[in-house]
């Protein structure tokens, strides 16, 4: 029987691009999307809901009423803006969380993805090629409750036999649509204003490494993880993830390589604290081992890409 999938935040960054890949998976009849508000940026004809993430009762119902058998749960306060309100940041990436696990335990539903971040990790955490297993310790409360989370997710896998996947992302660089309030946004910036003006003025210090991916790479991994045999799923907190490590000098240069005439400036505000405190690089070993992973896009064919399919955005939608 085919799965039905249900979304849960499919409007934002990794939702709209993600939408579109189960589609071409399942078929637009299988995958039902839903969000606070309807974005005209979902693919055409995609079937949609109005649904709050904290609302368990109107989770339920979309469920019953479309046969769901897997939910995606993207809705969440992410690292920047969860600093500048913490206490409903919890609210939202706890109890949402809770909400589906429990669907899950009450055999409602089969499978759940709920995807966990490089926040989970602090600033006593190895920084470079930071290990699956290691010191955590996060200082913010987006990485407090991406731990939690991760934890959780292990518990109702223990206890409940919940079939829970998870990756830790992380910053995701893409075009389609905009980055929703995290630190690692400015690598989604930065090409937007070097193809609108020349010149960028980044939030962090030129030299802060963080790790990144491009979102073909992390749609692939999110389908791939969640298409595994559950027997090759052998970590049920959250995986790490990993592709490319850059700093902002780094990719403001490859971005010369195309616009020779594009500066950079730098206005550090509250999101270096965060970054400071995030690993530099990570060692995904458990992903490539126990279900294949492999990322495809290097910095240069990333840029490359963004280049590309930004420059015909902007052109079509001058300010
Ligand atoms: P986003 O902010 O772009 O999108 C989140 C979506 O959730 C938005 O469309 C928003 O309207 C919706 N939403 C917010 N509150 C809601 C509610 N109460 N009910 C229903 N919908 C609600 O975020 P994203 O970048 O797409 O991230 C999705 C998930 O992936 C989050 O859990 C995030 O922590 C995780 N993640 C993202 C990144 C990244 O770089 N984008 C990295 C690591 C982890
Ligand atoms: N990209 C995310 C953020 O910066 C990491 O989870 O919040």
């Amino acid at each position: 029987m085919t799965d039905k999938i249900l979304i849960i935040g499919a409007c934002g960054q990794i939702g709209t691009e993600l939408t579109e890949a189960l589609q071409k998976q399942v078929g637009l009849e299988n995958v039902i999307a839903s969000d606070l508000k309807f974005s005209p940026q979902l693919p055409e004809g995609t079937i949609f809901e109005t649904l709050d993430a904290l609302d368990q009762k109107g989770i339920f119902e979309i469920v019953k009423k479309h046969h769901v058998t897997q939910v995606y749960l993207l809705a969440a306060l992410l690292s920047a803006t969860a600093e500048k309100n913490p206490a409903f940041a919890w609210k939202l990436n706890m109890e949402s969380l809770f909400h589906v696990l429990d669907l899950a335990k009450e055999k409602q539903i089969k499978k759940v993805y709920w995807p966990s971040s490089i926040a989970v990790f602090g600033p006593n955490t190895p920084k470079k090629n930071t290990p699956q297993f290691t010191i955590m310790e996060p200082s913010t409360v987006y990485g407090i409750s991406k731990q939690a989370g991760e934890r959780w997710c292990e518990y109702y896998f223990n206890k409940f036999g919940v079939d829970v996947r998870s990756l830790r992302y992380p910053g995701l660089v893409s075009w389609k649509s905009a980055p929703g309030g995290g630190t690692t946004d400015y690598a989604i910036h930065i090409f937007h204003e070097a193809l609108k003006s020349g010149t960028y003025t980044c939030f962090l210090k030129e030299d802060t490494s963080l790790p990144m991916m491009y979102m073909p790479d992390a749609i692939r991994a999110t389908m791939e993880i969640m298409n595994a045999p559950a027997e090759n799923i052998k970590i049920r907190s959250s995986y790490n993830l990993s592709a490319i490590s850059f700093n902002p000098l780094e990719i403001a240069a490859e971005i010369r390589k195309q616009i020779p005439e594009f500066s950079m400036k730098h206005f550090v505000d509250f999101r270096q604290q965060i970054a400071d405190s995030w690993p530099g690089s990570i060692n995904d070993d458990e992903a490539r081992k126990n279900w294949g992973w492999n990322h495809k896009f290097t910095l240069e064919a990333m840029v490359s890409d963004m280049l590309q399919n930004l420059k015909k955005i902007i052109l079509h939608n001058p300010l």
